[in-house]
Parts: structure tokens; sequence; C-alpha cells
């Protein structure tokens, strides 16, 4: 079967069950997607719907019961933890609600980190960390500690370390669920710019409804079902 370039990644009849207390529960049920490069995707559902099961199966975080997730040309259901790691490492940036910096190191150390280890010089580290903090406004926080930083500041932070490896596409669960109006509005327009800018495709997972108009494509999930996708 040819491989469609424009193609980031696939979902084809993904199924994944989790069992707790006796019971089974269908967090994914024949999931069928296509993610083309560059675009700009929102995951849309209630909670407990399989939102963060989807992005950690594409990711391959997480491996499906039965189906094929194509990522980027190569099917990762079936591949093994050193070659999914290998895989996260270089094309995908995470973002997460809680923010998830270590709370021992500065904003750029926070950056940094991330690509380490590394043949990087010290001096070209730096300097991608200084460039990624003013893609996201935050220069001026560079020395500051995530306890000294406000929640909007902290996922600019996140966002400045998802893109330090130059990724093709940035994961991003619930970004603004801990955010007030205003960062979370600042969070979105950012990912946005990044998308346009460095044509990174961004897939984000929301249980609002309010951020549709960021989206060039909608997937609506219910109890571990796709609903409904919009373009
Ligand atoms: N590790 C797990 N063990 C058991 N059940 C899980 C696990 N992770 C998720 N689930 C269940 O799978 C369903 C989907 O969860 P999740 O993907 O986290 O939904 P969402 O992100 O949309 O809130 C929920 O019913 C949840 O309780
Ligand atoms: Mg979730």
């Amino acid at each position: 079967m040819p491989v469609d370039k424009d193609t980031m990644i696939e979902a084809i009849d993904v199924n994944k069950e989790y069992r707790r207390a006796g019971a089974i529960i269908r967090a994914l049920g024949d999931i069928n997607l296509t993610i083309k490069s560059g675009e700009f995707v929102l995951v849309q559902g209630p909670t407990g719907c399989g939102k963060s099961t989807l992005l950690n199966v594409l990711s391959g975080i997480d491996l499906p019961d039965s189906g094929k997730i194509i990522f980027d040309g190569e099917n990762i259901a079936r591949a093994q933890e050193a070659r999914l790691s290998k895989l996260r490492r270089q094309k995908i940036g995470f973002v997460f609600q809680d923010f998830n910096l270590i709370p021992t190191l500065t904003a750029i150390e926070n950056i940094e980190a991330l690509l380490w280890p590394t043949v990087l010089r010290e001096k070209e580290i730096e300097n991608r960390a200084i460039a990624a903090l003013r893609d996201v406004n935050l220069l001026e926080r560079k020395d500051h500690y995530p306890v000294q930083m406000s929640g909007g500041e902290k996922q600019r932070c996140g966002l400045a370390r998802a893109i330090i490896h130059r990724p093709r596409v940035i994961l991003a669960d619930e970004p603004t669920g801990n955010l007030d109006p205003e960062s979370e509005k600042q969070v979105m327009d950012l990912l946005k710019k990044i998308n346009k800018d460095m044509e990174t495709t961004i897939i984000v997972v929301t249980h609002r409804g309010s951020l549709s108009s960021y989206a060039s494509k909608i997937i609506k999930m219910d109890k571990g079902v796709i609903t409904n996708i919009q373009k």
C-alpha cells in the first residue's frame, strides 16, 4: 500500500479495553481516523470517553489490543518500548494539564533537560532554549523556578519544552484545564502560531467546546467511540 506523504498519523480499527473490578471498560472501540501533516486537531468529549487513552495509543505510550497505529509511515501498534521511546523523543512534543515541570529546575533548565542526553554543545542547547523561551514570550522568566511562575507562565514554559527538539507532532492533553480564560487564550494562540510557523501537527484534547475555532478538524468522542469528525 503506498504511503500518503501528507498523512502524519492513522488509526485503523483500534480497540482497547481496561479491566477493573471484574468489569470490562471499552476505552477505545473501532477507532478509525487520519491526521494529516500540519493539521490542528481538537479531540472533544466528556470525562471518561477515552480522549487520553486515544492520545496514549497514538503516541505509543500505551498499546492498543488490536488495530494499527501508523505514525509517520510506521506501524507502532506492536513496536518494542525502545523503538517507541526513541520515536517519542524525536518526533513528539508533549504538553500536560499539570505542566509536569521539574520543581528544582529553572524555566530554562526545564526546557534544556528535554534534550539530554544529547550530542549538541552546551552553547547550542542554551541558544535553542532561549529561542524557545522567546517564541512563547517567556524570556524574562528564564531563571525563575516553577513555584515563582503563574499557571499561564508554567504552561508557556511547557510549550517551550515541547518545541525545543523541533517535533513533527505536539500532543496536548487538556493543556488549558488548569488555566484562567486569558492564559487559556495565550496558550491556544501560541499553539496556533507554532502550528503555522513550524508546520507542526497539533492534537489538543479538551472537554471544553469553546475552543473549536482553533481547529482544522474536530473529533468528537463518547463512550470510547468517535461519534463525529468535523472539518
Ligand atoms: N489504566 C486504566 N485502568 C483502568 N481503567 C482505565 C485506565 N485508564 C483509563 N481507564 C478508563 O477508561 C475510560 C477512558 O479513560 P480516559 O481515556 O482517561 O478518558 P478521558 O481522557 O476522556 O477522560 C474511563 O472509563 C477510564 O476510567
Ligand atoms: Mg483525560
